[in-house]
């Protein structure tokens, strides 16, 4: 019998014990033996969650307990659990965490402690998917080319009901967090920090890569207007928050932001709060992992699946997927030097002139503009809708910064990628 204590039964601490009864059976077939939860830490003894488990305010209940076997950690935050974790780890039990803010911290130090020790985390990225075993274990054969996907499920929910049904953001991003999908602090999903948290940790399983956040390129949707969502309708592009690793010889770039990307291609499609994510390897070619990337029961479905895993075979996969250093380390791209096309919205006062001025900054910063449209909007200004070829992102960055400050550009540009 293996035995479990939660820390954190909030919506997917609930869920983990209510899947490890519905499904006890086929559970502990898989697993070869039974598995119960024993206590869950809550922070408010008084609310009734109707779970048949021994219910405690300290956490110390569950890290001196010699019963039980493995921790796992729902609580949240950053430092607070890296203790938590820490201590667990240290006393021997496993560790089971679907924090990826922690993660995206500090996953090379919990690594080192863990290292004989099992710590799972398969629910931290997408959920319901079980991405992380798809690469750690699935593609392990491979140098992987790319990740691209869509890892945040209130940002993709959002988009597609700004996008389908004209809904505002402030009333859609409300119904998110009512719908229970967003983060306790939802500026962490439209701010694009979870998903680059997710992304940070792929990169580690990917390529060896221990990057912060501060260290790589997080734009949110907060800026996505609904000008942006018609010329996206218009040029046949849908707008959705990508999480983008991609490697070149010796560098691997790593960002999240909005992404103008072609209606037909699959990625385009995944609509509401599933997620999906692309990974290229250089030996299997295209893969694509596609479900719920959020809401309780798809996320302790991960959460469960790793407390499987640790009941059948203790420890065997080394935590971040790699036993030993890679030879030839990648390094991460630095980010002036990311290549993209590029979409701007510049709204400008409507008078004769400003259309050479505008253009001459392109050519000054060797952008090449692709498409261009003029569309009249408030007070005499204009909005012109500009998509570029390829370009340098130190290049657009020190456009706009050019293009902000004269006197008949009315706001600071916005600027959306094309995938
Ligand atoms: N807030 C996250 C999302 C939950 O919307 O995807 C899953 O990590």
């Amino acid at each position: 019998m293996i035995k479990v204590g939660i820390i954190g039964v909030g919506t997917v601490g609930t869920s983990v014990v209510q899947i490890l009864r519905d499904n006890s059976e086929v559970i502990s077939a898989r697993a070869g033996q039974d598995i119960e939860v024993k206590i869950g830490v809550v922070k408010n003894l008084n609310k009734d969650r109707g779970l048949d488990i021994i219910i405690t305010d300290n956490i110390d209940d569950v890290l001196n307990d010699e019963e039980i076997d493995i921790v796992v950690e729902l609580m949240g935050g950053i430092e607070e659990p890296f203790e938590v974790v820490k201590r667990a780890l240290k006393s021997g039990k496993a560790v089971v965490t679907a924090n990826k803010a922690l993660l995206a911290y500090h996953r090379y130090e919990l690594a080192d402690i863990a290292k004989d020790i099992a710590f799972e985390y398969e629910a931290s990225v997408a959920g319901g998917i079980p991405i992380i075993n798809a690469l750690r274990d699935g593609l392990s054969a491979n140098h992987i080319l790319s990740i691209m996907g869509i890892m945040n499920g209130t940002c993709n929910y959002m988009m597609t009901e700004m996008t389908n049904n004209g809904v505002d953001y402030d009333v859609i991003l409300k119904e998110a967090q009512e719908l229970g999908y967003a983060e306790a602090d939802p500026t962490f999903d439209v701010g694009g920090y979870d998903a680059a948290h997710k992304l940070l940790i792929l990169a580690s399983i990917a390529y060896g890569i221990d990057a912060k956040p501060e260290d790589i390129l997080i734009e949110g949707i907060d800026n996505v207007t609904s000008e942006d969502i018609d010329f996206a309708k218009e040029f046949g592009y849908a707008i959705k928050l990508l999480g983008i690793a991609k490697k070149d010889e010796n560098e691997v770039e790593l960002r999240v932001h909005a992404c103008l990307i072609k209606k037909d291609e699959m990625i385009a499609k995944i609509d509401g709060v599933m997620n999906a994510i692309s990974v290229v390897g250089d030996k299997v070619g295209e893969t694509l992992y596609y479900g719920p990337g959020a809401g309780g029961d798809a996320t302790a479905s991960a959460v469960v699946a790793n407390i499987i895993d640790i009941a059948r075979s203790g420890k065997s996969t080394p935590m971040l997927g790699f036993d030993k250093p890679m030879e030839g380390k990648l390094t991460l791209k630095p980010t002036a030097n990311i290549e993209s096309k590029y979409y701007l919205r510049i709204n400008v006062s409507d008078k004769a002139g400003v259309l050479a001025q505008i253009t001459k900054i392109f050519e000054e910063n060797n952008i090449s503009v692709e498409t261009m449209l003029q569309r009249p909007s408030l007070n005499k200004s204009a909005n012109l809708l500009i998509s570029t070829h390829i370009a340098l992102e130190k290049n657009i960055q020190n456009m706009i910064k050019e293009l902000e400050f004269l006197d008949f550009v009315n706001n600071r540009p916005m600027m959306i990628r094309i995938v």
